[in-house]
């Protein structure tokens, strides 16, 4: 079978094995990824979130413990909606909708940040996204988001553990497929000046670029550290609308 972005997470056996392996300790998401998008998002308290392709709204948990005033969570996946509604059924400030980023009002001058982990490399136009993005923040709202990095999205091969990485095709970009946990899922590469570009294009004020650097308190096994040394999994841009 093959999938656009959420259609993926609709199958059951694709759902389970995703959720299965975001329990393995070691998992790319919260070794390398999390902490980046901690460290951008900084202290969150008081502020009104909207996460854009929210999967089971686990993160959203976490910021409304950290005190955040409310979050918002937009996901595609009817499996991933009905996990981040459970998630979400003890906190009053916070919800989910289900359905496509793309299809989001986006209400003007609403959130204080807007985050997307993750997600953005399912769409084919991001730039519409990135400016109903810059609409929907308050003046001085912050945009962060993560992505596959480019160098995995340019020349996506199986899943699995390699010992080498072509990167080919770099400079061409749109719509890849790849065969991942079992089914074919389809990507659009970008390169990484067309992510930076399309930031400013939606104007806003492009303040961190970083890549997932892999930081070895993070690990358990020395061998999984090394071999995240060598090939970078994500890539993150956090922007600014301006005051
Ligand atoms: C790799 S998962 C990440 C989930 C979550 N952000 C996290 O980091 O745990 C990608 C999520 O994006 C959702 N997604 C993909 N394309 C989407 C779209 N066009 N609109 C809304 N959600 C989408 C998928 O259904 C899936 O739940």
């Amino acid at each position: 079978m093959s999938y656009h972005g959420s259609d993926f997470y609709d199958n059951d056996k694709n759902f389970e094995k995703y959720m299965e392996r975001r329990q393995w300790q070691e998992n790319a998401n919260d070794t390398l990824e999390k902490p980046v998008i901690l460290q951008l998002l900084g202290d969150i308290e008081g502020l009104h979130v909207l996460d854009l392709g929210c999967g089971d709204a686990g993160f959203g948990v976490e910021l409304l413990q950290e005190g955040c005033a409310s979050y918002t969570g937009i996901e595609g996946s009817r499996n991933m909606a009905e996990a981040a509604s459970s998630s979400l059924a003890d906190y009053k400030n916070g919800t989910v909708q289900h359905m496509r980023m793309e299809d989001y009002a986006y209400p003007s001058d609403t959130y204080d940040v807007v985050i997307s982990r993750l997600a953005l490399h399912y769409l084919q136009d991001i730039g519409s996204i990135f400016r109903s993005v810059q609409q929907t923040l308050k003046p001085g709202g912050r945009f962060v988001f993560s992505v596959e990095h480019p160098v995995i999205t340019s020349t996506l091969q199986p899943s699995g553990t390699r010992t080498n990485w072509v990167v080919d095709n770099y400079f061409i970009q749109g719509y890849r497929e790849q065969q991942w946990l079992g089914g074919t899922v389809h990507k659009y590469h970008r390169t990484v000046e067309d992510y930076f570009r399309a930031m400013q294009e939606a104007a806003f004020i492009v303040e961190h670029l970083r890549e997932s650097h892999p930081v070895r308190a993070y690990f358990v096994n020395e061998e999984t550290y090394e071999r995240r040394r060598r090939i970078p999994l994500f890539l993150f841009l956090a922007g600014r609308k301006s005051e």
